[in-house]
């Protein structure tokens, strides 16, 4: 039995260009980019390519990039480094209940150092309440986080309209685009956006790196100690062959971007249409919002998170939730729970399937059919 992989809003697979960039890379190209000698300046060159790359991307320039283990430590450094150097002006930030634990967590810590965080509610249809962001600002709030695309439901948050509202406001603005980057089109002017995380292994290319673009006004601390890269704001020597892949794998994904988003959508419509033939009961989470093409959150009544991922792993679908296991007990998930309040049985009763490198219709079908199978009998 091959096992049909319905994970990618988890990590994606590998793209075999990637792999080829980096084996060629940690073959030939070894040096420390920080040497001056004919090594070092090689890897430089790879180093100041691959973010021209990532720069050219998001449309920014390529000053304002800079590279990290990924998108947790993106998270981290924007968090704690833009609230640590703003201090003077406030100790107030804005986040969402639905963010990625790397930006909620990092929220966390900053409000046991005695800063202010205001958790914004997220509505049933998944996106954030825009009316309470405008009356939670404040004269001290220094930021504002709200993630790009929920990494569960795939729901599209409102984030040019919260650039332009903070325009004329002092709070600066940070974006976890890790769900939304190669399929949306960004660009950082246009969305107002002054800071944003982006990671690697969503895009098929390497785990443990990714960026964050930093705009030049934007006060900011480094939050790792040591040496000079990345321009003082991330110390520490960089992942060339992770950021050679990095770049490989955002080339191609911005060439093959639509042709990707046309056919995520087909699996994931293909994945429903099968549902719904085999007579499924089931109603999708965020339905009525606008949301990426390759993801899917499905909450089935009657039926439980924990059983059901055991269920298909069992016959090798691999799809996941964001209710975390813990000792044998599932917690449910706190982006459904932000946004259908707690006890509401979707928030253990839903899986999120994601589509992408690995799939094909026939797998896709495959997937559908079993899972269908699957569901009718444990909610016989
Ligand atoms: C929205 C979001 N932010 C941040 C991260 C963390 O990125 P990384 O795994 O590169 O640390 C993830 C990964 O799941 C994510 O989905």
């Amino acid at each position: 039995m091959k096992a049909i992989y319905l994970d990618h809003a988890a990590t994606t697979p590998i793209h075999p260009d990637v792999l080829q960039v980096m084996v060629e890379t940690m073959e030939d190209n070894f040096g420390n980019p920080s040497s001056v000698h004919s090594f070092g300046r090689k890897a430089r060159q790879l180093l100041d390519k691959a973010r021209m790359t990532a720069a050219k991307s998001i449309g920014a320039s390529e000053k304002d990039i800079i590279f990290t283990s990924g998108g947790t430590e993106a998270d981290n450094l924007a968090l704690l480094g833009v609230a640590e150097a703003n201090r003077d002006k406030g100790k107030h930030i804005i986040t969402t209940k639905m963010e990625h634990h790397a930006t909620l967590h990092a929220a966390q810590a900053l409000e046991k150092k005695g800063y202010q965080v205001t958790y914004l509610d997220v509505l049933e249809n998944g996106t954030i309440d825009y009316e309470q962001l405008k009356s939670s600002l404040r004269d001290d709030t220094v930021l504002v986080s709200v993630m790009m695309v929920n990494n569960e439901t795939g729901v599209i948050q409102p984030i040019e309209e919260i650039g332009n509202l903070l325009k004329e406001h002092q709070a600066y603005f940070h974006t976890d685009a890790v769900q939304a980057y190669g399929l949306l089109p960004i660009n950082v002017t246009a969305l107002g956006v002054d800071l944003l995380t982006v990671s690697s292994h969503k895009i098929n290319g390497p785990k443990g790196v990714g960026f964050l673009y930093i705009h030049p006004d934007v006060k900011i601390n480094a939050q790792q100690f040591g040496g000079e890269q990345e321009r003082k704001r991330r110390a520490g020597t960089e992942n060339v062959a992770g950021v050679a892949g990095f770049a490989k794998a955002i080339e191609i994904s911005m060439i093959q971007r639509e042709e990707r988003i046309s056919s995520y959508q087909k699996y994931r419509d293909l994945f429903l249409e099968k549902l719904n033939e085999a007579a499924i009961d089931f109603s999708i989470n965020g339905v009525d919002s606008e949301r990426v093409p390759n993801v899917v959150n499905i909450s089935f009544p009657c039926a439980n998170v924990e059983q059901l991922l055991t269920n298909f792993d069992l016959s090798g679908i691999a799809a996941s939730s964001g209710s975390a296991c813990t000792a044998g007990s599932v917690e449910p998930s706190h982006v459904l729970t932000a946004m259908f309040s707690e006890n509401n049985p979707c928030t253990t009763n839903s899986i999120r399937f994601s589509f992408g490198y690995a799939n094909n219709e026939g797998n896709v079908v495959e997937a559908a059919e079993k899972v269908g199978k699957i569901v009718q009998r444990l909610t016989k």
